[in-house]
This record gives structure tokens, C-alpha cells and sequence, in this order.
């Protein structure tokens, strides 16, 4: 994180006017931005490899998102939920539930992805009359209190605040590469399952909870991929005692994983879904979805929300995921995931600071480790420096910043790859 903020060329104070509490990667003030490059106040360009934390999907500033926004800002900007229906919330639905299978098939529109996580949890609580909450170790939900008491990826998030929201118990995430269980690896994720089935017998009864929360992929948490066979257990596990599945995608959704969703890389559906982030390229929408008869269990008023289904934010959702689907970016990104996963694997090969590269699609990380194969933040900080003296952005992620996450928009080119691949290897090997 950047402790000094310069003056830019603005002339306002970045240190006097932003609080301590956005710690910022970068201290670049931007002015502009075009595909996978943003243009700061001086005319400098910098590669983004964050995406805005994986909303950027569809590069900055698509031509067809912005426009959409533009003619929509001239109609009506504020037609609220609870009084008008209009087009851009219907026809984002519309196109959003056209890409999901057929029993997610209502959306109840919000703001950010904590909210839709709240409203998730409250949905499963309501549909089911059951009070408990299972959410993994090392994921990420959000900062509002339920958000917070369902998330442990790292425990600034948390400390402080409690009490936290009460009935929520946490089981282990299969992090195999930090895996704790003795034997084979392929088979560590039945030790993490029988640990999670444990819990009903020491800790809650199945028939007290509403619903096992869990990201497709832990984002935050350090860009985990969980195994396949943990991942339907899940399911069935949920699906033999009543239990609803809620797959937090707001960071592995939008065709970041390769695929539409990141469930669908596991053959699971989950009852209800969470999205936000890539679902309007940068406009603050997010969506609970789940089938309409579940969705029913909220009487009128029992939830809500001033500005959720805004119309200016559902014109930009509809437009991202026409995008998405006309530009066929999900399979974009599954060919330039291979293409950087493999560069990253040599890069690996030489250089055993690389204690791990893992991914799926454009959701993709490395781990640094120490000789005693520790986590090795001070590496991962390095070489983002590194990167940036070299204007290109990227962020940490994992409990001890120890990992990097490598999140260009969905729009990256096989040349932009291989340029990155080549800065990426200079930086690591200076380390
Ligand atoms: C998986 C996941 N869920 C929820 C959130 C919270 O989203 P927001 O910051 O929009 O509240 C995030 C944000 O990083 C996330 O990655």
C-alpha cells in the first residue's frame, strides 16, 4: 500500500482529502481509461491488471456500455423500484437470467456485492425459517455485519466489530496447497469435507441451517480453486438435508473463470446466487438471484432498498452482458488464461519464490513463498513495485498478501499477455 500521497496534477491533496482508512496500491491519480489501459493526470499510461478489483470485465470505458449509459442518463435516471418498472431493469434481468440455468430465473437488483450477499442470507433464512449460516475459512463477502460475520479472509476485516451476526459457523475452505491433512493431496479434499460434515455433529444441528455460503472460487481469501469432488459434495450434502446452496460469484462471475460462472467449472448449481462487480462494468449494481418460487418466501416490503434496479446502473448491466455474450469474452478468457497460466508455470520453473500458480480462466494467482515454503508477502510486495515502476497495476491477495492476483479485463490480447509475461519475469527474477 502507498503511505504518501503526492500532490498531483489536480492540485488537490490526495493525503489531506482521502482517509487513512483507503489504503491505495498505487498513487496513481487517474483521468481516464480505454480497454485494459488507464491514463493518469500527467498522460501517463498503465497496464491495468486489476480490473478495478474484477469489475472492469469488459475493458474501461466500453464503447457500447458507455453509450447505453449516456442515452439512458437522458430518459430517466432514478425510476424507483417500488413505484416504476422500466426497461433497463427488465431486459437486465432478462439478459442476466438467459445465461443461468433455468431455476435461477428471478433477480432482486442491488447496489454493491455486500449488500446482495445480505440480502441472500436474508432470503435463506426467510425461505427456510432456519436460523444458521455455514461460510467457508479465507472467504470474502463484504463489509456491511452480516457480510463481515460470514467473511475471514483476513481478520482487519472483522476485529474490532463484534458482536458479529450470531449462527454463523465456518468450516474449512480446501486450500490444498496450505493443506494441514497428512497423504495424498488428491485426496485432501475428503478430509475437508468430513470436517465440514462434522459440524453437524459437534457444533449445529443440519436442520437449524438456512443455507452453506460459499465463493465458486475464493477470491480475496487468495484465489483458491476448490476441488471438483469437495464442490458436488457440497451440493449434496445441502441437498440431503434441506439446506440452501448460495454461491457468492461477485468475483468469480462474469466470465471471469473462463466460463459464465464459476459454478458451472464445478457441474453445481446453487439455489440462490450473489453477483455484482463485472455485472456493469463499473456502475454500482448487484443482483440476488434465485428461482421465482424461493424469491415468493419475501412478502411484499419484507426487503428492499431505495436506489436497487437504478436505471442508468441496469442500461450499463444489460449492456455489459450483451457484450460479454456478443464478444464472447468468457471464451477470451479461458484462451488467454491458458496462455498466461502456462508463461506464469515457467516462470515458476526458474524461479522457486513461485511457491504456487493457480486459476481458472483470467481469475488467476501466484503464491510467494520463503525457502521453508512460508508465505512470503515481502516477495509478492516487491515485485508489485516492481510492476508498477514499469506502469503496470496489480493487486495482492491471500490472508498474508502473500499471493498475486493477475485480472486483466476479459478484452486482453495474446500480445498484452505475452508483454506481461515478459515484465512479470523481469520483476520476479529481481526479487
Ligand atoms: C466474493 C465477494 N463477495 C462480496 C464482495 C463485496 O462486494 P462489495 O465490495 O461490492 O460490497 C466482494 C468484494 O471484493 C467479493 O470479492
Amino acid at each position: 500500500m502507498v503511505e504518501a500521497m503526492e500532490r498531483v496534477a489536480t492540485g488537490l491533496d490526495a493525503a489531506a482529502m482521502m482517509p487513512r482508512v483507503l489504503g491505495r496500491y498505487s498513487p496513481v491519480t487517474v483521468e481516464r481509461g480505454d480497454g485494459i489501459y488507464v491514463w493518469d493526470t500527467e498522460g501517463n499510461r498503465y497496464a491495468d491488471f486489476t480490473s478495478g478489483i474484477g469489475v472492469v470485465n469488459t475493458g474501461h470505458c466500453h464503447p457500447r456500455v458507455v453509450a447505453a449509459i449516456r442515452e439512458q442518463a437522458g430518459k430517466i435516471i432514478h425510476a424507483q423500484a417500488n413505484i416504476f418498472a422500466h426497461e433497463p431493469m427488465l431486459r437486465a434481468a432478462a439478459e442476466l437470467t438467459a445465461t443461468l440455468p433455468s431455476s435461477l430465473n428471478q433477480v432482486f437488483w442491488t447496489n454493491s456485492g455486500a449488500e446482495a450477499v445480505e440480502g441472500a442470507i436474508k432470503l435463506a433464512k426467510i425461505a427456510t425459517g432456519r436460523p444458521a449460516i455455514i461460510a467457508f475459512r479465507g472467504a470474502f463477502h463484504g463489509r456491511t455485519h452480516a457480510a463481515m460475520s460470514v467473511t475471514s479472509s483476513r481478520v482487519k476485516v472483522r476485529g474490532h466489530y463484534e458482536p458479529l451476526l450470531s449462527s454463523v459457523y465456518h468450516a474449512p475452505f480446501p486450500y490444498v496447497f496450505r493443506s494441514p491433512y497428512k497423504g495424498p493431496a488428491e485426496d485432501a479434499d475428503l478430509a475437508y469435507f468430513a470436517e465440514l460434515e462434522a459440524m453437524f455433529d459437534q457444533l449445529v444441528l443440519p436442520e437449524d441451517v438456512a443455507a452453506i455460503l460459499m465463493e465458486s472460487v475464493l477470491g480475496e481469501g487468495g484465489y483458491v480453486v476448490p476441488p471438483t469432488r469437495w464442490v458436488r459434495k457440497v451440493r449434496e450434502l445441502c441437498d440431503r438435508h434441506g439446506i440452501l446452496l448460495i454461491m457468492d460469484e461477485i468475483q468469480a462471475g462474469m466470465g471471469r473463470t473462463g466460463t459464465m460462472w464459476g459454478f458451472e467449472q464445478f457441474g453445481v448449481t446453487p439455489d440462490i446466487m450473489t453477483v455484482a462487480k463485472g455485472i456493469a462494468s463499473g456502475m454500482p449494481v448487484s443482483a440476488v438471484v434465485a428461482d421465482r418460487g424461493l424469491m415468493d418466501a419475501w412478502a411484499p416490503g419484507a426487503h428492499g432498498g431505495t436506489y436497487g434496479g437504478n436505471a442508468v446502473g441496469t442500461a450499463a448491466a444489460a449492456a455489459t452482458l450483451q457484450v460479454m455474450r456478443d464478444e464472447r469474452l468468457p471464451e477470451n478468457a479461458a484462451r488467454m488464461g491458458d496462455l498466461l497460466l502456462s508463461g506464469l508455470r515457467e516462470i515458476q520453473a526458474d524461479h522457486p519464490v513461485v511457491g504456487d500458480v493457480r486459476g481458472l480462466g483470467l481469475m488467476v494467482a501466484t503464491e510467494f513463498v520463503l525457502p521453508d515454503g512460508a508465505p512470503n508477502p515481502a516477495a509478492a510486495a516487491k515485485v508489485i513495485e516492481a510492476c508498477l515502476a514499469e506502469r503496470t497495476l496489480l493487486l495482492t491477495c491471500g490472508t498474508y498478501d502473500q499471493a498475486i492476483r493477475i485480472i486483466p479485463p476479459l478484452t486482453v490480447t495474446a500480445e498484452q499477455i505475452g508483454e506481461f509475461l515478459g515484465l512479470y519475469r523481469r520483476a520476479v527474477a529481481a526479487v
